[in-house]
């Protein structure tokens, strides 16, 4: 639970405070509650998902196929990637050329995938939690690309927060693969195969393939007291909630409705 790098963003919090400094240290005390009631989840898992889901995923995947760019609008309650501005053409020009954003998948489809990978990490989350965002893309090959998420780095999600990727493609050296540090290269892997990891605590990478696309759908999820579903359809840029009271509040509502 407390380790060196959660010590370093506390440090950060209490040394210059910014506007999400309270936010962030709510989700701290959140997750440290959450450790207090279920333990700490474990840092890495592997599974599959099933021959069913994986079939009905790989048909949204073709008939989705042709779509550069996912379409979206912002959700308020979410904090977004590179919100900042900063080196934004930079960062234009390693999208164009690294990846495809996928459009968000049916609800219905979306809805299955979470109830399949819910049932397989219950156990590994050790917590309950909710569902924060669903995206995917597809990574062009490319050899000794580095940059963004194919550099080594973590991705610094507020506290509590596990990501979970799923591969439509095989893992090896011609789809690409994933490095997890001190973890090793992910790779000779069948296509299905799911990682669950503490995203912003342990050192990352992605591998583009040597010559052909990577296909990818990442979840993102956040120990909480209670288990949610994500509260809208997806978002191809969305980090995490901005309030930790907004999903328990949906969570309310949704009781309250019954
Ligand atoms: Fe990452």
């Amino acid at each position: 639970m407390i380790n060196s790098s959660r010590l370093k963003i506390l440090y950060r919090i209490i040394r210059n405070p910014d506007k999400n400094t309270i936010n962030k240290l709510i989700f701290f005390i959140h997750e440290f509650i959450v450790y207090l009631f279920y333990g700490s989840p474990k840092k890495i898992h592997e599974f599959k998902i099933s021959e069913n889901l994986l079939k009905k995923l790989i048909s949204w995947e073709i008939e989705t196929k042709d779509i550069e760019f996912a379409n979206n609008l912002k959700i308020k309650s979410l904090i977004y990637n590179h919100e900042d501005n900063t080196k934004k053409n930079e960062r234009k020009l390693y999208k164009k050329k690294l990846l495809k954003i996928k459009p968000q998948m049916p609800l219905t489809l979306q809805r299955l995938l979470h109830n399949e990978v819910r049932k397989k990490i219950k156990l590994k989350v050790k917590s309950p939690f909710f569902i924060v965002n669903t995206r995917s893309w597809i990574t062009n090959p490319l050899k000794d690309f580095e940059y963004g998420p194919t550099k080594m780095h973590r991705d610094g999600f507020w506290p509590g927060h596990l990501k979970v990727m799923i591969y439509l493609t095989p893992l090896n050296n011609e789809y690409g693969k994933l490095e997890i540090k001190n973890y090793g290269v992910i790779t000779n892997r069948d296509i299905g195969h799911a990682i669950l990891f503490l995203n912003s605590d342990l050192l990352h990478k992605a591998i583009p393939g040597n010559s052909k696309e990577r296909i990818s759908i990442e979840i993102t999820i956040m120990r909480s007291l209670l288990n949610h579903n994500q509260t809208h359809i997806g978002h191809s840029d969305a980090r995490h909630f901005s309030n930790i009271f907004f999903p328990y509040f949906e969570k309310f509502k949704t009781l309250f409705n019954k």
